[in-house]
C-alpha cells in the first residue's frame, strides 16, 4: 500500500488537512529531507512544503533530490505537488487551476538526476507523458466534482529563476508551447520519475506573464493570488485525498524496469 504525498508550493504550507501529524527528518544519500506524516481518515499522507515552512528555500536552492529520495523512503507511491505559475498566454487566467500535462525544462544549475554515474547505471528514463495519467484524471475529476476554474491541460515551462521571466522570454515561450511558466517543475518531476513515482501538479496561475501584464511582477503579487485561491486548492486536495486509493497503478512504477527498478538505500 503506497502513501500519497502534498509537495505544496507558494502559499501552501497548511498541513491542517491532516490528523495524528507527526514532523520526520530523513536521512537521504543526498542530505536531509524534512516532512510532515499524518493520516487523512485510514489513509497515511506525507506532506512537505518546498520552499521551507517559512518560504526560505528559493527554487535553484531546493534539495530536490533528497525531498524526492525521502519521499521514496517513507513509502510514498504517488505526489500530488501544487505550483504557483504565470500564465504565457491569454487564455490561461489569474485564479484558474491548470491540470499540467507536459513540461519544457529551461533550469540550468540543478542536480537533476539520481543517474549521475557509478555506482549507480547509466539510465534514460521514459519522459513521453511526464504527468502520471491516472492522478491526473483524479485531479480533473475532483475539480469538475467541486465546479473549480480549471484548464484541463497546459505546457508548463519551467525557469531556474529566481528573477521573473523578461517580456522577450514569456513571448519565447509562448511560441515554443508553454502554456504557463514556473520554477519547481523540473527537477522535482524528472525525479519522481526517476523514483519510480507516480506525479502530478496542479498549478494555480497568479499572474499574467511579463509583458502580458502591463504593470512590473511582484512576488507579493503572487503571494496575495495565492492566498486569495488557496480555499479551492485546500478543497480539491481534500477532493483527491478522499479518492486516492493506496493501491492506485501507474505506469511510472515501473519506469526503471529496464535497470532493474530503483533501489533505496536505507
Ligand atoms: N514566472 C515564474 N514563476 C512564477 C510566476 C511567473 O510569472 N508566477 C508565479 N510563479
Amino acid at each position: 500500500m503506497a502513501r500519497l504525498a502534498i509537495i505544496g508550493g507558494t502559499g501552501v504550507y497548511d498541513p491542517s488537512l491532516l490528523t495524528e501529524t507527526e514532523t520526520l527528518t530523513v536521512a537521504t544519500p543526498y542530505g536531509e529531507m524534512t516532512c510532515i506524516l499524518g493520516k487523512y481518515g485510514a489513509k497515511e499522507v506525507v506532506f512537505m512544503t518546498r520552499h521551507g515552512a517559512d518560504h526560505s528555500i528559493p527554487p535553484h536552492r531546493i534539495n530536490y533530490r533528497a525531498n524526492i529520495y525521502g519521499l521514496k523512503k517513507l513509502g510514498v507511491g504517488a505526489v500530488i505537488a501544487t505550483t504557483a505559475v504565470g500564465s504565457l498566454r491569454r487564455e490561461y487566467r489569474p485564479g484558474e487551476l491548470v491540470i499540467t500535462d507536459q513540461l519544457l525544462d529551461f533550469t540550468k544549475t540543478r542536480a537533476h538526476t539520481f543517474f549521475d554515474g557509478a555506482p549507480l547505471p547509466v539510465a534514460h528514463v521514459d519522459m513521453t507523458e511526464p504527468y502520471c495519467p491516472v492522478l491526473r484524471e483524479l485531479l480533473l475529476q475532483a475539480a469538475r466534482k467541486l465546479g473549480l476554474p480549471f484548464q484541463e491541460r497546459g505546457t508548463y515551462v519551467c525557469t531556474e529563476g529566481p528573477r521573473f521571466e523578461t517580456g522577450g522570454e514569456v513571448a519565447m515561450y509562448a511560441r515554443l508551447g508553454g502554456d504557463i511558466v514556473g520554477m519547481t517543475n523540473a527537477p522535482e518531476c524528472p525525479l519522481a520519475r526517476e523514483a519510480e513515482m507516480a506525479y502530478a501538479t496542479v498549478s494555480l496561475v497568479t499572474n499574467y506573464g511579463a509583458g502580458i501584464s502591463p504593470q512590473p511582477l511582484t512576488h507579493a503579487e503572487v503571494v496575495e493570488a495565492m492566498n486569495e485561491n488557496t480555499k479551492n486548492l485546500q478543497r480539491l486536495l481534500q477532493e483527491v485525498l478522499t479518492a486516492y486509493d493506496p493501491a492506485m497503478e501507474s505506469p511510472a512504477h515501473h519506469a526503471l524496469r529496464e535497470y532493474g527498478g530503483f533501489e533505496v538505500v536505507k
